[in-house]
């Protein structure tokens, strides 16, 4: 069913909820944990190259099968691919996005949790004057109790629910203006106490020293998926997105802007918590909880922590807040299509499985045992929990297979000259090409080849 959805009030808001969308969990606690396991500065040359050469493109291509079709992921697939006379299996490359998103908002509902829990706790002082380690092992406690983080669970699911049940234009977009700013505002105010207080030229070093040797298919695979992540780019929420924008928007410039922020809240980041890190001796390849263990510290330790560290977890909230309605709008907007439900239904129904699902990576963190059967992927050197295999699936291999089939759909399937409309008079129209059409698709799979191969030639 095609169904007519609303579009953007403006350009500036369409630009504000699609690096809303991007900017959020992927870049103030993915990334620096991420790059903290895979080698530091190794990590971040090849993550910016992947942002650069295969993040960047994608955004393009799916603005341009979202502004073409008007429709959900699934339909703007299926309009593009009929549009052009090709087979209406490319319907897949939606699929595989909407199932993406909604794996993706079950675990990232509950970390949402983790920065909540964390407000009030940081808010009354908790970790005034706390040392290092008792930071860590409050973190590890919090971890261990269910129950709490199942109830900041829900109430970042239905915050997600409430917001998209509305409409994207009706909650979002005011918020949007005001605390996209004030999260980079923030983090900057962060860097300074990291360069004052904590091991700074350290940080620096591990972030920027490059260590060739580090570079094996399984950073470059790791950089690949936090690209997508992070970029919101290879399940559809970019065509989502897109299909609501006007024909003035210029789609290559509005790209770069979503890519350069989003990379700068990254690296802001990162600087503001490695010098923590090094500083009270944590272990940078720490995991999921490193955010949680150092930026509570540096909270602790500064004048007017409290304060500094609750508008911190406000404003992190509120990105990851933008980025979670994108996610289940993935799946809003293909629900209202495809089955004809009411918007508000629909938000409320699939937030409420979305939650259930998500049960199992709060459970993951202390009650659930590993599961059986992994055993296998040990050769790979991973060891999953729940949430990790689902981090492992979608990020490692569902995005970049999207990345690849909407390189091919936009590249070869769809008209040239429709392409060409859609992208504008930007000159850098042949170079955008041509990474489309080569080098995205092809760098992806070789990784992806080599990656599941590795452990056949130790
Ligand atoms: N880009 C978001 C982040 O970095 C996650 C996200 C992915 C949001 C896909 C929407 C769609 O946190």
């Amino acid at each position: 069913m095609n169904v007519s959805h609303e579009t953007w009030s403006s350009r500036f808001v369409f630009l504000m909820a699609a690096v809303g969308s991007a900017v959020g969990l992927g870049n103030i606690w993915r990334f620096p944990y991420l790059a903290g396991e895979n080698g530091g500065g190794a990590f971040v040359l090849v993550y910016l190259l992947c942002v650069a050469l295969i993040g960047l493109p994608l955004i393009v291509a799916e603005l341009v099968i979202g502004r073409r079709a008007k429709q959900s992921a699934v339909g703007s697939a299926r309009t593009v691919a009929r549009e052009a006379g090709a087979s209406g299996r490319w319907v897949v490359v939606g699929w595989l996005g909407v199932v993406a998103a909604f794996l993706i908002l079950s675990y990232y509902s509950v970390i949402g949790g983790w920065l909540l829990a964390y407000l009030p706790m940081t808010a009354s002082g908790a970790f005034t004057g706390v040392e290092g380690a008792a930071v860590a092992t409050r973190f590890e406690t919090f971890l261990g109790d269910p129950w709490g983080m199942t109830l900041a669970h829900a109430l970042f699911m239905a915050a997600t629910v409430l917001i998209v049940a509305r409409g994207v234009r009706a909650g979002i977009e005011q918020g949007v203006k005001i605390m996209m700013p004030a999260l980079f505002a923030i983090l900057v105010l962060l860097v300074a106490y990291a360069a004052v207080e904590g091991e700074f030229v350290r940080a620096l070093s591990f972030l920027f020293t490059v260590d060739f040797s580090r570079i094996d298919t399984e950073v470059v695979i790791n950089a690949i998926g936090q690209a997508f992540f992070s970029l919101s780019v290879g399940m559809g929420a970019m065509i989502t997105y897109g299909a609501y924008l006007q024909r003035d928007t210029d789609i290559p410039s509005a790209s770069v802007t979503i890519a350069v922020a989003d990379t700068a809240v990254a690296i802001l980041a990162g600087l503001a918590i490695f010098p923590i890190v090094f500083e009270v001796g944590l272990d940078p390849s720490g995991g999921p909880g490193l955010l949680f263990k150092s930026l509570p510290y540096a909270f602790g330790h500064m004048p007017l922590g409290a304060a500094v560290g609750a508008l911190f977890f406000l404003f992190g909230l509120f990105a990851a807040l933008t980025s979670s309605i994108a996610l289940l709008e993935i799946v809003v907007s293909w629900a209202e299509e495809h089955r004809g439900w009411k918007r508000s239904h629909a938000a409320a129904l699939i937030g409420a499985v979305v939650f259930v699902v998500g049960l199992l990576t709060v459970f993951s963190f202390n009650i659930l045992p590993r599961i059986a059967g992994l055993g296998f992927l040990k050769i790979y050197g991973e060891d999953p929990n729940v949430f990790g295999l689902l981090d492992l699936l979608t990020n490692n291999l569902i995005l970049p297979v999207g990345g690849i089939l909407i390189a091919l759909l936009v590249g070869y399937v769809m008209r040239p000259e429709i392409v060409r409309e859609e992208y504008g008079a930007d000159p850098l129209f042949g170079a955008w090409w041509a990474l489309l059409r080569y080098a995205v698709p092809l760098a992806i799979a070789v990784v992806m080849v080599f990656e599941l191969a590795r452990p056949f030639f130790a």
